[in-house]
Formats: C-alpha cells, sequence, structure tokens
C-alpha cells in the first residue's frame, strides 16, 4: 500500500473549507441583502483579527530572536525591566493605539450593520412563519383574495422585494435561520418577532431550526425558492384555488380514504371538507420538493412510505400511524400526488 502524500490532508482541509464558501446553506454566499451586511461586518472582523494576530506573532518571534542573540552577548541580560528601551515603549503605546483603533472600528461597525439590519423597509410582502415540533407553516396575507395561501416547509419570495415575516411558535423556541438570505431569529411560544429578508437572487436555498426543540429538530427543515416577481405571482395566483377534483376511481376512492379516515382531521385541503388545523395545509402537497419537513424528497414511494410509518421514518412526530389497506393506501398516494 503506498503511503499517502503529505500534501494530502493539506489539500483535505482546503476542500472542506473552500466547500463552505458556497452553497443553497451558507451564510459566506450571501444570495440577499441582510446576508450581505452579516457577510461584510464578517469579513471586516476576519482582516482586521487576522491583521491583529499577525501582527502579534510578528512581535512575538522579534522578541524571542532578540533574547536568543542577547544570551549569546558577553554581558548577562539585566533581570528586569531595568532601564527605558524607547524603541519599546514607542512600539507598544503604538500597539495599545492600534488595539484601541480596531476595536472601535468594529464596534461602529457593527452599529451601523445592526441599525441597518433592523431598518424597516419600503412595501414589503408580508408572511406569517409559524413553527411547529417539527414543521413549518408558512402563510401569505395583505393581498385580496378569496383564501389566504397557506404552505408549509417551503417558503417562496419574489427576488428585489423586503419580505416582513412574522415569527411565532406553537410549542417550544425554535430559531429560523436561512443562512443565505439573514441572519437567525428565534420564534418564540406568545410573542411575536420580525424579520426582513430582501432576497436578491434567484435560487432554492435551505433553511434550518437553529435552536434545539426536542427530538426531531435536526429534521426541521425549510425550502426557500427566491423567484423572480412574475413567477412568484403566477405561483401565488396557483397556491390560491383549491385542490382539484379527483378525476380517475383511484383518485376519487384516495380522497375518500382521506376524508373518511384520521388524516382529515388534522390537514386542510381546500375545496373538500378536510379542513384540520394541527398539521400541514396540503391543498398543493405535491408541488412541494419534500415532505415531513425536508426529512424525505416528495414522491409516490416517499409519500407512501411515509403515511405506512411515520413514527419509523421520524420518531416522535405528531403524525399518527394510520391503518389502512393496501389499496386504501395506494389510491391515497394517488389522490395525493393530484394536489399539484
Ligand atoms: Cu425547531 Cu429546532
Amino acid at each position: 500500500m503506498s503511503r499517502p502524500s503529505r500534501a494530502f490532508p493539506g489539500a483535505l482541509l482546503l476542500a472542506v473549507a473552500l466547500a463552505g464558501c458556497s452553497g443553497i446553506q451558507t451564510p459566506l454566499d450571501p444570495a440577499g441583502d441582510q446576508a450581505a451586511l452579516s457577510d461584510v461586518i464578517w469579513r471586516t472582523m476576519l482582516w482586521v483579527c487576522g491583521f491583529m494576530y499577525l501582527l502579534v506573532l510578528g512581535f512575538l518571534g522579534w522578541a524571542l530572536w532578540r533574547a536568543r542573540r542577547r544570551r549569546g552577548a558577553e554581558a548577562p541580560p539585566a533581570v528586569g525591566h531595568t532601564q527605558a528601551e524607547p524603541a519599546l515603549e514607542r512600539s507598544l503605546t503604538g500597539w495599545a493605539a492600534l488595539i484601541v483603533l480596531g476595536l472601535t472600528g468594529l464596534t461602529v461597525a457593527s452599529f451601523i450593520v445592526d441599525a441597518r439590519l433592523t431598518r424597516e423597509a419600503p412595501n414589503p410582502l408580508h408572511v406569517k412563519v409559524t413553527a411547529n415540533q417539527w414543521w413549518w407553516e408558512v402563510e401569505y396575507s395583505g393581498q385580496p383574495s378569496d383564501r389566504q395561501v397557506v404552505t408549509a416547509n417551503e417558503l417562496h419570495l419574489p427576488a428585489g422585494r423586503p419580505a416582513r415575516i412574522e415569527l411565532r411558535a406553537n410549542d417550544v423556541i425554535h430559531s429560523f435561520w436561512v443562512p443565505n438570505l439573514s441572519g437567525k431569529e428565534d420564534l418564540i411560544p406568545g410573542r411575536v418577532n420580525r424579520l426582513t429578508v430582501t432576497p436578491r437572487r434567484v435560487g432554492v436555498f435551505r433553511g434550518q431550526c437553529a435552536e434545539f426543540c426536542g427530538l426531531q429538530h435536526a429534521k426541521m427543515a425549510l425550502d426557500v425558492e427566491v423567484q423572480d416577481p412574475a413567477a412568484f405571482e403566477a405561483w401565488r395566483a396557483h397556491q390560491i384555488q383549491p385542490a382539484a377534483d379527483p378525476g380517475t376511481p383511484s383518485t376519487l376512492l384516495g380522497r375518500q380514504v382521506f376524508l373518511g379516515k384520521a388524516c382529515s382531521l388534522c390537514h386542510r385541503i381546500a375545496g373538500t371538507d378536510a379542513g384540520g388545523v394541527t398539521g400541514p395545509d396540503l391543498t398543493h402537497l405535491a408541488a412541494r420538493r419534500t415532505i415531513a419537513a425536508g426529512t424525505l424528497p416528495n414522491g409516490r414511494s416517499a409519500l407512501a412510505a411515509w403515511i405506512a410509518d411515520p413514527q419509523g421514518i421520524k420518531p416522535g412526530t405528531t403524525m399518527p400511524r394510520v391503518t389502512l389497506t393496501a389499496k386504501e393506501l395506494n389510491a391515497l398516494v394517488d389522490y395525493l400526488e393530484t394536489l399539484r
């Protein structure tokens, strides 16, 4: 077996470090104004502190070098600070001034960034995000319509327009974090927190609950799709529509199963009698990327597996196992797949 090259660990470390600089869940690749501000302050702190650190190392190296040179000299070094060393005093004074200047600069910069992050944006899109163990409810309000848009685990935002997000929690404290768009903000039961995000780049990003909130905290993700404004309006117009009626015997049976079994007690499907509100609204379930808050990719087999054994896939979830025959399960999945 050949020995691994010495350069290998270094190259691996560099690759890992650089891999963190882009992607759909990183603050180092900002796709919105607020994340860009955080990125600026982060880089400023990195450069200022990095520069100071190198100066300290340089000074330490110089002091060691000087002590070694003195040891080689004839006269033994004086113990203690016996006489003034003008050069040393000057450099220490300079160093103290540099520290004061650097810290003051960083403090002022962080105040400026903080003020800009909390600034109210004109004409924002209003969105309500409610955290639950362990999924996200997303509601769009403020537009005249016969039906409010309610979805789950997927946040759509128009690029270039600020979104004012109201954050609530139904059970315990969670934290809303979409690293490419903004910093974190807690969702606290009995309180409304607000966060403004102004996405600039079209794309799909990944949000994640950032506060430990119980057994399935790690499976509490949120897809964020930033669209150009026309595509966003088209999406919203479609979401306002109620679910289409089933058109085949199997999907008809699937809807009967949904309404006849426990499903409709917890889930709502607009256009049907299913009006439960403790679980996610499923009116346009099939159009989402994932199910169970990012736990599984959305699709026929994942839906069937999830309905058949939710506790096996996400132990602790409030979704109960509903006893269904194979035919009923198949028909139910057929029906859910029509909810585009
Ligand atoms: Cu919700 Cu962690």
